[in-house]
């Protein structure tokens, strides 16, 4: 069901504790305003390094759970570890792809940030998610649209990243612009009275204005192993989003992110 480009292990946990720090604060407005509370049975899927699973799991409580479920062994187990290391209990994580969630009926929320983008069929796994939901429960999506980063003054390294990376996910088959597709994707699968939203962090300084040249770096596998790009061409490329990125005169975003619930009748 999924391809995924992007570099996991260790590396790619590396790469998506610097995205979670910059989202945090959009990503807890979404939350709490699809009603995360304490108490809640949770489940974060395709949750990475579990940055917003833990996070779940600190506000749910201690009468409250969260499940973290992914397909990349070792950001779980790193994950995990963390859990431990801050003390955190009620969070579980399962080596477990979307395409096997059976789960029914069990989760209060149901969380998936940046996981439909990467999938062939976004609507199968949403469809296990709302399953997996109580009535009356509510299912989060999080998901891009690379169409529009914003970049001032101009930056061509952006564009040939921004380019190649939607050339090689596409190869797999998945949607780099999936964020203004979610409502409609909601009512194939019977949601009903969808909440929409959308945000679009940018930055002057910081490891937000990193993310671009840490996710080419982490792409860079993909993209020489479909022959898209050289080693050296991304080294060039890397270099100069860096340069671009200290500049603090320059502005730099994230892809827009669309953000989406809906309670299950
Ligand atoms: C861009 S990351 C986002 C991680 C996390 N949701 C976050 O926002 O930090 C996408 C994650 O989806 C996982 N993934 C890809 N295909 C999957 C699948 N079929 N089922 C479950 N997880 C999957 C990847 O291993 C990766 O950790």
């Amino acid at each position: 069901m999924t391809d995924y480009v992007i570099r996991g292990g260790e590396l790619g946990k590396a790469r998506l504790r610097v995205l979670a720090q910059a989202l945090w604060p959009t990503t807890r407005y979404l939350l709490n305003s699809a009603g995360l509370s304490a108490g809640q049975v949770c489940l974060d899927v395709g949750c990475g390094g579990g940055d917003v699973t833990l996070e779940l799991a600190r506000v749910v409580g201690s009468v409250g759970s969260v499940t973290g479920i992914d397909i990349d062994s070792t950001k779980l187990a790193l994950a995990q570890q963390e859990a431990a290391d801050a003390g955190i209990t009620n969070v579980e994580f399962r080596v477990l792809g979307v395409d096997q969630l059976r789960d029914e009926a069990q989760y209060d929320l149901v969380y998936a940030r940046f996981l439909l983008t990467h999938l062939r069929d976004p609507v199968a796994a949403l469809h296990r998610m709302v399953k997996a939901t109580k009535p009356g429960g509510v299912v989060i999506v999080e998901d891009l649209y690379h169409g529009d980063i914003i970049r001032y003054p101009a930056c061509p390294a952006l564009d040939q990243h921004v380019r190649l990376y939607n050339q090689v996910v596409r190869l797999r088959g998945a949607d780099t612009e999936i964020g203004p597709k979610l409502p409609e994707l909601f009512r194939q699968v019977g949601l009903r009275q969808l909440q929409l939203s959308h945000v679009q962090p940018a930055f002057l300084e910081g490891a937000g204005k990193q993310i671009h040249r840490i996710t080419l770096e982490n792409v860079a596998p993909a993209l020489i192993a479909a022959g898209l790009a050289t080693e050296a061409e991304i080294k060039a490329l890397c270099a100069e989003l860096d340069h671009f990125a200290q500049n603090a005169h320059t502005i730099m975003s994230f892809p827009r992110v669309f953000q989406v619930w809906a309670y299950r009748d």
